[in-house]
């Protein structure tokens, strides 16, 4: 059978998550039998695959720090696994929210938080989970490792500004190319870049090799919002745990719909959606992208990403643990529906 990611990385899925769950198990002001800590409990558990976290590890193999790993470089502790959780923890928050505002009823094929909870009660729990990320990285750094503030801080807020930019332009069919990336850069590839990054510096990697690492997880990053945006019109609900074609009746201009607003026959199509439009109206432009060649461009875009993360890395060949990026890049690079 084919072995999972962490197994492919060797990584320690258990361990992650029972570091993921000591975030709300050892906050000190939240009682273990409330409300709150119950839900944060049941959402953790709920699935993911723990890209982010396992970002965090992978990076942190690239350090100086000689701790007599098999990776020849440093070994996962204590302080790595923190780090990770807390990817998880912010990315998990980020669901929350983006569930709410994307008015979106299922996560992973499962009621999404809020259907259960109420949306007030969601959007506080939410919040709780940010702030704890920021409560308990700030416990433990200190000026050496100002670094690890890039995760609760800088790509926090580029998530915030990505997603606002995104409700911004919803139903606006005059974005342009560099403004769908730039979304797509603070939404998606950021915290997966910050992620290495961290990992990496949390064991003394040197500043070139974090840096690479970074271009690498934005390449990946972009490739991923990429692949998902693409999804959106070719899986079926089954396959992505969520309806299909929900992007286009949010009006949201993603990659293949930018691509097919520049087809003089589909364009009107396509600007005739606004908030209100009929199921056949949608169905009608859905049908016209998929025919078109605004797939395929898209397509290709994800694989000029995935070739740019490569690149990143040249540097990094020889490594001892360049292998788990080969891991990576193949992941993402997986073929899409
Ligand atoms: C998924 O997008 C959502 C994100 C990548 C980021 C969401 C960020 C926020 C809502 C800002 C709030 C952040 C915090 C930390 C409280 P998608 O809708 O394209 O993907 P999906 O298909 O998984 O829903
Ligand atoms: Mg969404």
């Amino acid at each position: 059978m084919k072995p999972t990611l962490h197994e492919a990385l060797q990584i320690d899925i258990k361990r992650i998550n029972r570091e993921i769950e000591n975030i709300v198990k050892y906050d000190k002001d939240v009682p273990r039998t409330s409300v709150l800590s119950h839900s944060v409990l049941q959402l953790i558990r709920s699935g993911g695959k723990r890209l982010r976290p396992l970002l965090v590890i992978v990076g942190s193999r690239f350090g100086t720090a000689k701790t007599g790993s098999r990776f020849g470089t440093a070994k996962t502790g204590r302080r790595q696994l923190q780090l990770a959780a807390a990817a998880e923890f912010i990315h998990a928050a980020s669901l929350i929210h983006d569930d709410i505002i994307d008015r979106s009823d299922l996560r992973r094929g499962a009621p999404s938080l809020h259907t259960q909870t109420g949306v007030a009660e969601a959007v506080h729990i939410g919040n709780y989970m940010s702030a704890r990320v920021v409560e308990l990285l700030s416990d433990f750094t200190s000026d050496h490792d100002r670094f690890v503030h890039d995760l609760s801080s800088l790509a926090t807020a580029q998530l915030c500004i990505g997603e606002y930019e995104q409700l911004q332009h919803a139903f606006d069919y005059d974005l342009t190319l560099k403004q769908y990336l730039e979304k797509t850069r603070c939404k998606t590839a950021q915290l997966m870049a910050t992620c290495l990054r961290v990992g990496a510096l949390s064991t003394d990697a040197r500043p070139e090799v974090a840096d690479a690492l970074y271009r690498f997880g934005e390449s990946l990053g972009m490739a991923f919002q990429i692949e998902d945006d693409i999804l959106d019109f070719t899986a079926t609900a089954e396959m992505i745990g969520k309806p299909a074609g929900s992007d286009l009746r949010r009006g949201q201009v993603t990659l293949p719909v930018l691509y097919a607003l520049s087809d003089p026959v589909l364009a009107p199509r396509i600007r005739a959606i606004h908030a209100n439009s009929s199921e056949e109206e949608i169905e009608y432009a859905l049908q016209g992208i998929c025919v078109g060649d605004a797939l395929a461009r898209s397509q290709q875009m994800r694989m000029d990403y995935l070739q740019q993360a490569m690149q990143a890395i040249e540097l990094l060949r020889g490594h001892p643990a360049y292998g788990q990026l080969e891991v990576l890049h193949q992941y993402f690079g997986g073929k899409t529906a």
